[in-house]
């Protein structure tokens, strides 16, 4: 028997090019898994109503940890004019499969690296190594949503001093979507945040919010990294709004080091972060909970470019290359991000995006030749 079980969610789109592409690498390092693939995204809303179908949720609690690639998402009205004709006016809603996944499962950290690759002709800068802490089930992301608001919750909104400009809006007329942080949800992305910058020698964590205008939210996540930075001397906390962060990034991307943030303004600022070393095509990611974890290249599925293998893999690369680190596959992950590197540096081997004309899997294979 294998080591490691490990679900493999293609997905929609691209997602299928670059699971084969991480299959390349994966099968020449010779990773003693059995992967086991499942179904997730589109076609099994339109089909079944469900992006994410219990057997996958089942198989992922089979398995010790998850390679996801990618899925195609729509607003709720356009999704809904998709369903198959027997699923249409049953009142289906959908809700991305991955936020799903995150929730199910307690991801609660999602860890982005952006790093610069000496040679990658899309960096912003040379010498970028950033890390975005994105929290990953609450905030923005909690799901809790309203629209129209029903009576009790419009109780709640009216009894609050600030309300008074809304009294003339009726129920039917708002909507809510509930910001709603934990202080536990805080505390979680923050030391996380401190304990990867004390493991890697890192100087600094920023946490990036708002609260001088989201006082209660951005004002408890700033409170608790307070006081946990407190326990890490030789790490300085930075503070900075979110705002003026998409400014110092894109002005200053040297100085900055660990970034912490929760789940909306996380999503935003591993954006730009990663545009900063390349664009989608360079970042990775990983969602991790304490038992489990998910691993995805940040990228969406790119439906217009689906099964045409252009697109670039070393975002889903980089993501085995995190993966392999979560199963404490120290010496692999390395030897897998020098071979990215190698070959990003030699520059012979490329795909669209950074100027070449070679395929997807073709990167792939330049990668696992070097392993
Ligand atoms: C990401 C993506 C997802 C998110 C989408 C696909 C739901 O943008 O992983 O950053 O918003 O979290
Ligand atoms: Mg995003």
């Amino acid at each position: 028997m294998a080591k490691y079980k490990i679900a493999v969610l293609p997905g929609d789109g691209v997602g299928v090019d670059v699971t084969e592409a991480a299959m390349i690498v994966l099968d020449k390092i010779k990773l003693d898994a059995e992967y086991i693939y499942g179904d997730i995204g589109w076609e099994f809303w339109c089909k079944e109503g469900n992006p994410l179908p219990d057997r996958t949720v089942d198989l992922l609690k089979s398995t010790d940890c998850c390679l996801f690639a990618a899925i195609t998402s729509k607003p709720r009205d356009e999704a809904a004019a998709e369903l198959a004709p027997e699923l249409k006016d049953k009142g289906l809603v959908y809700r991305s499969p991955i936020v799903g996944l995150r929730q199910l499962f307690d991801l609660h950290t999602n860890m982005r690296p952006c790093k610069a690759y000496q040679g990658n002709p899309l960096v912003y800068k040379e010498g970028i190594d950033l890390i975005v802490f994105r929290e990953n089930t609450e905030g923005l992301y909690s799901g809790i949503e309203w629209h129209p608001v029903p009576e009790n919750v419009r109780a709640a909104i009216d009894s609050h001093p600030n309300a008074k400009k809304f009294t003339d809006t009726s129920n039917e007329d708002m909507a809510v979507s509930l910001r709603l942080f934990t202080r536990k949800g805080c505390q979680r992305i923050v030391r996380a945040g401190f304990e990867y910058a004390k493991k890697h020698g890192r100087k600094t964590v920023t946490v990036i919010e708002k609260p001088n205008v989201i006082r209660e939210t951005s004002g408890l996540m700033v409170r608790e990294a307070r006081k946990i930075a407190a326990e890490y001397p030789g790490i300085e906390l930075w503070e900075t709004n979110v705002d003026a962060m998409c400014m110092w990034l894109l002005k200053n991307p040297l100085d900055y080091d660990v970034l912490v943030s929760s789940n909306m303004f996380g999503d935003i600022i591993s954006d730009l972060c990663g545009q900063l070393v390349g664009g989608l095509g360079f970042a990775a990611s990983a969602n991790i909970g304490d038992e489990y974890a998910v691993f995805e290249p940040t990228h969406g599925s790119a439906p217009k470019y689906a099964g045409q293998y252009k697109v670039n893999p070393m975002a889903m690369l980089l993501t085995v290359k995190l993966m392999l680190e979560w199963l404490d596959k120290k010496d692999s992950a390395q030897t897998l991000e020098q071979a990215i590197a190698a070959v990003i540096a030699e520059g012979k081997v490329r795909t669209y995006d950074m100027g070449g004309s070679n395929t997807t899997l073709e990167v792939a294979e330049a990668v696992a030749e070097r392993l």
